[in-house]
């Protein structure tokens, strides 16, 4: 299946190669690549602005719980984080992009960092937590 620039494969889980999104003048999306093993929570974060609706609208074959916890309390978020975990117990593959990074670092297997369209990092949550890059991202994104 192609969507816009790049190219994602459904199979046993999720690959997209060499997504690319442009606005006019602004790159949205710029070369994103990533795997998304069958079951488990991949995590799309970054600073606002960074892409990450862009590129889920790329995506769009896919159904998007897009920011899930936005507006919800720290109990709320606790009940939605023991919802993925069961889900994803189930073998359910989930693309999860979110603010909320206490949810984030709980549930997720995966995370890629988008900044500036742009692929910043992918790694596990505690390798993106104490990536100088990605904290710099962050404190300088605002
Ligand atoms: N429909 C659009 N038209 C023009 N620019 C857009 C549109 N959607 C997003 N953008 C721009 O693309 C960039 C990425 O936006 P977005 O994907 O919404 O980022 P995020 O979801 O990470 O906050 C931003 O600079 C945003 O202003
Ligand atoms: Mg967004």
């Amino acid at each position: 299946m192609t969507a816009g620039h790049g190219e994602f494969a459904f199979g046993a889980g999720l690959h997209a190669r060499g997504l690319h999104k442009r606005f006019g003048g602004v790159q949205a999306v710029r070369d994103i690549s990533f795997d998304v093993p069958h079951g488990g929570v991949f995590a799309i974060i970054g600073p606002n602005g960074a892409g990450k609706s862009t590129l889920l609208n790329l995506m769009s074959g896919l159904h998007q719980p897009d920011e899930p916890a936005a507006g919800l309390n720290a109990a709320e978020v606790e009940r939605l984080a023991e919802r993925f975990r069961i889900l994803r117990e189930r073998g359910i593959t989930l693309v999860l992009v979110e603010h909320n990074m206490d949810l984030v670092m709980q549930v997720a297997d995966r995370v890629l960092v988008m900044d500036y369209g742009e692929h910043l990092f992918e790694g596990a949550p505690a390798e993106v937590q104490t990536h100088p890059a990605v904290i710099a991202a962050y404190l300088g994104g605002g």
